[in-house]
């Protein structure tokens, strides 16, 4: 199993490129399925969960030819509607081709996806979305089996979805779905990622008629078919993010370049409000860097406020800025994992239900320590960087699911991070 050692203390700066987003790339990937057109996709990050998205296709039936970080994809005839457990149970996200396969073939085989170490991870709200548009479900043998083929011309049929909580890919699970249904369908208290959007605008050049993405009331006009399209994936806000909270505890200088400033607003008022410099231009973000940054209180919450994606990274921040700070985790359960690995390394750190109380101490020291989950393992390198020594991180194929080669990226604004498989 790969261990990454992180030599702290190194002078960091200069300019990186941020790769695709993972939360665009992988419900765009699935949403080739609504087309038996070719789909062409660029800026596709090079990742785990980025292949195991792929494998599913394959599965399916759907032709994937990728190269490097672009992909031609064709969904002209599916050799079957079942996503397989074994799949499912490496990538939660899977759950999304549910949507899809339903509107498309009027059935879908999907296993449950299980919890993960974050939270229980329920998809009740996309079961109930996919109800109310007619679909019946039934849910057995840890399987999800969903059929529309006792519906008027055999289609899911549009209606007004009220999601009772901001469900990123219930949202787009629901949108897919809704694009070739018959009648509208309004997703009401949708979700309103930059990611969900991406997905969002990449179905509009696919022929969906959508209204409203970016808002919480989602409206989709289905409409026969889906026709081929081609599409770049944004750049990945929250590798933006670890970055520029890398730059801001490190004291260093870091340009992140392809980016999109407006949709980094919440981190970059509080990388302002912790002491750190901050210049924006139209595609990059620099970010300058201070000793003894103010601790700052943090509430995760759906976009546009504080991303849950990026609590385990400032929580890095907070453990070396100056005071006592807060953060309350509202979206999942279980996400504090990486507080005890912190604490290995000196951070003084308590925790109540769900906020972390983070007192500032003068310095990390580097010790072995284990990635939980995707971002606690970027959390973890990050208090591996400013700790004194060297830490050695277990585990850390969390880390590859959601981040391509950190470890270069980090090494090449001047880290010193080495992978072994030892
Ligand atoms: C997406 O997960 C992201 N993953 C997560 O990123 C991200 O943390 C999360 O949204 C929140 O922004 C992808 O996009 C692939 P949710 P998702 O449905 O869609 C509850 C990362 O690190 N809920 O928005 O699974 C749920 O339990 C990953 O890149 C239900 O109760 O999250 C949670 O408390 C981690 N029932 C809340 O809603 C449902 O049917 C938000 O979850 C669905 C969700």
């Amino acid at each position: 199993m790969d261990k990454l050692i992180v030599h702290g203390q190194r002078e960091i700066g200069g300019e990186v490129l941020i790769s695709g987003a993972k939360n665009a790339a992988l419900p765009i990937l699935i949403s080739t399925i609504l087309t038996a057109e070719k789909v062409e996709l660029f800026n596709i990050p090079i990742l785990q969960d980025i292949s195991t998205t792929k494998k599913l296709l394959h599965v399916l039936g759907v032709r994937v030819e990728s190269f490097d970080n672009m992909a031609t994809i064709q969904a002209n005839k599916l050799t079957q509607y079942d996503a397989p457990y074994e799949l499912v149970k490496t990538m939660r996200a899977s759950i999304l081709v549910l949507g899809p396969l339903l509107a498309r073939y009027g059935q879908a085989r999907v296993s449950l996806p299980g919890g993960c170490a974050i939270g229980s991870r329920p998809v009740d709200i996309h079961i109930k979305g996919f109800e109310a548009m007619g679909a019946k479900i039934n849910i057995s043998h840890g399987y999800i089996d969903a059929t529309s083929d006792h519906l008027p011309n055999k289609k899911l049929q549009g209606t007004t979805i009220f999601m009772d909580q901001v469900t990123v890919t219930g949202t787009e699970n629901l949108m897919m779905a809704a694009t070739l249904a018959e009648g509208v369908t309004t997703l009401e208290n949708a979700a309103r990622e930059p990611e969900v959007v991406d997905l969002g605008v990449c179905l509009v050049k696919m022929g969906a008629k959508i209204n409203g993405l970016g808002t919480n009331r989602i409206v989709i006009e289905g409409v026969k078919e889906l026709h081929g399209a081609t599409h770049e994936i944004m750049f990945d806000r929250i590798e933006a993010g670890t970055f520029m909270v890398a730059a801001a505890m490190m004291a260093g200088e870091i340009t992140c370049q392809g980016v999109d400033p407006t949709k980094l607003d919440a981190v970059i008022r509080k990388l302002i409000a912790a002491g750190a410099d901050i210049t924006v231009k139209i595609n990059t973000v620099t970010v300058k860097g201070k000793k003894n940054l103010k601790a700052l209180n943090v509430i995760t919450s759906p976009y546009p406020a504080f991303p849950t994606d990026m609590q385990a990274q400032f929580m890095a921040m907070n453990c070396i800025s100056d005071g006592v700070s807060e953060m309350t985790e509202t979206i999942f359960e279980n996400r504090f994992m990486h507080v005890q690995e912190l604490m290995r390394m000196g951070a003084k750190i308590d925790i109540k239900h769900n906020t972390a109380i983070i007192r500032g101490v003068e310095k990390l020291e580097g010790a072995n320590v284990m990635a939980t989950d995707l971002r606690a393992s970027a959390s973890l390198v990050l208090a591996g960087m400013i700790a004194q020594g060297k830490t050695v991180i277990d585990r850390i194929y969390h880390l590859d699911r959601g981040y391509e080669a950190l470890e270069n990226k980090f090494n090449k604004l001047g880290a010193k991070i080495e992978r072994t498989s030892a």
